[in-house]
C-alpha cells in the first residue's frame, strides 16, 4: 500500500542555524522558509536525489512542534511521510486494521499542496508516519 518515502521530517530549535548546517557542512540545497500558519509550522524543504528533508520549527500559538520541542530541547525526528495513491482507501484499511488516524480522520491538504493524514505513533513503533496522497 505505502510507496516512496516522500520526506522525513525534523523539529529544530533554530531554524537558521539547521538550514545554514544543511547547506553548508551537509551540501545539500535549501529551499527558503515557508510559513505554513494552517499546520503551525515554518518548513525549510531540502531536496535530495531520492527524497526530501524538512525542517519544522514552530509557528504561532498552537504548534504542534512546541510541545515536542519541549521534549526534545535539541531537535529530532518528528514524523516520516509514505506516499500512497488513494489516501481514503489507504485510511479505511488502516482503521479496519485497527490503527489510529489522528484528529478527525479526514484528509487535511498538506505542506505540499496534497491531502495527508497522520497516523498514531503508538500504533507504528513510537513513530509518527503521515502518508501523502501522490
Ligand atoms: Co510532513
Amino acid at each position: 500500500m505505502i510507496g516512496r518515502l516522500n520526506h522525513v521530517a525534523i523539529a529544530v530549535p533554530d531554524l537558521a542555524a539547521a538550514t545554514a548546517q544543511y547547506r553548508d557542512t551537509l551540501g545539500a540545497w535549501v529551499r527558503d522558509p515557508q510559513d505554513e500558519p494552517d499546520h503551525g509550522v515554518t518548513v525549510v524543504f531540502i531536496d535530495l536525489p531520492n527524497t526530501k528533508v524538512e525542517l519544522l520549527h514552530p509557528l504561532g500559538e498552537d504548534s504542534p512542534i512546541a510541545a515536542f520541542l519541549q521534549r526534545n530541547p535539541a531537535g529530532g525526528i518528528h514524523h516520516i511521510c509514505y506516499e500512497v495513491d488513494d489516501i481514503l482507501a489507504a485510511r479505511d484499511r488502516l482503521i479496519a486494521s485497527g490503527a489510529r488516524v489522528l484528529g478527525s480522520s479526514a484528509p487535511k491538504i498538506g505542506a505540499h499542496g496534497k491531502p495527508v493524514l497522520f497516523l498514531h505513533p503508538k500504533d507504528f513503533s513510537g513513530c509518527l508516519i503521515e502518508l501523502e496522497q501522490v
